[in-house]
């Protein structure tokens, strides 16, 4: 073989090679191009859902308030699985169960009238039907504004050493005035204005009476919701359906 001849077929190899890689760089940017442009439409899309979550959420009426039913009942503390112990232990003696305190307690948990624009309650992201969670990566609170964490359910809440994902409270008390004045969750200014909106309905005037002995306050208004989270637990939840009175 000569030289030229060897050197031409070099050359068309060379030109060969670059052709190849001219293919497979362009072949591999159209793929991404494509996949990038899936990612953009489904990012696209997630965002319009969440938007129309929003805009539904910020429409929306309160959630019903139910009439005191079966998760206001206090339950037997003779229950198979129940820790009886630790469960006298949840109770801090400032805030003894009663049916009354409980079912007060369960009312306020479902209403929106306790957050800022009347649309939100401790129950839009404790939702009793998902087991006390909103099964949402992050939760949506007033106006459709959208936090940063995880709603963790209530139930067992009672048996927590510390609440909030970091522990930064003890207390199902000092828990409950926290959601009500976070500007993402139910948006009020203080506790006391959302007593305001409360003190001012006839029938809890007339339930914070029977119950405590005096109008609407911030620190009955949270023992009643503690109150009611300390009703509900795994244990009685799950054997109630076997319970029989
Ligand atoms: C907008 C949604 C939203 C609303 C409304 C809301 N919560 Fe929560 N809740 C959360 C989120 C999110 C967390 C976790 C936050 C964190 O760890 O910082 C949480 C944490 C808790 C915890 C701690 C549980 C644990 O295992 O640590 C309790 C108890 C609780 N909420 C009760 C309530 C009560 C009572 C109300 C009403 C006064 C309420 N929440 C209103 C979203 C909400």
């Amino acid at each position: 073989m000569t030289s030229s001849a060897q050197m031409k077929r070099d050359s068309q190899f060379v030109t060969r090679a670059l052709c190849l890689a001219l293919v497979i760089v362009a072949g591999a940017s159209m793929l991404l191009l494509c996949a990038d442009r899936t990612a953009v439409n489904r990012i696209a899309s997630i965002s319009e859902a969440m938007a129309e979550e929003a805009r539904q959420r910020s429409t929306l009426a309160p959630p019903p308030i139910p009439t005191a039913g079966p998760l206001a009942e206090p339950k037997p503390r003779q229950q198979v699985g129940l820790p009886v112990d630790a469960t006298r232990q949840a109770v801090p003696p400032d805030n003894p169960q009663t049916p009354e305190k409980i079912a007060l307690g369960q009312k306020l948990f479902f209403d929106g009238r306790l957050s800022a624009d009347g649309a939100v309650a401790c129950s839009t992201c404790h939702d009793p039907a998902r087991a006390f969670t909103d099964g949402r990566p992050t939760s949506m609170g007033i106006k459709g504004r959208v936090g940063q964490r995880n709603a963790p359910t209530i139930l067992n809440a009672l048996y927590n050493k510390t609440q909030f994902w970091d522990g930064r409270v003890k207390t199902l008390e000092e828990q409950a005035a926290l959601p009500i004045v976070n500007p993402v969750e139910m948006g009020q200014p203080s506790v006391e204005a959302a007593v305001a909106r409360i003190a001012a309905i006839s029938e809890y005037q007339r339930a914070f009476r029977r119950v405590f002995g005096r109008p609407p306050n911030g620190p009955d208004l949270l023992r009643a919701l503690a109150s009611y989270e300390r009703n509900a637990d795994v244990v009685q939840r799950s054997v109630r359906p076997f319970h029989r009175r």
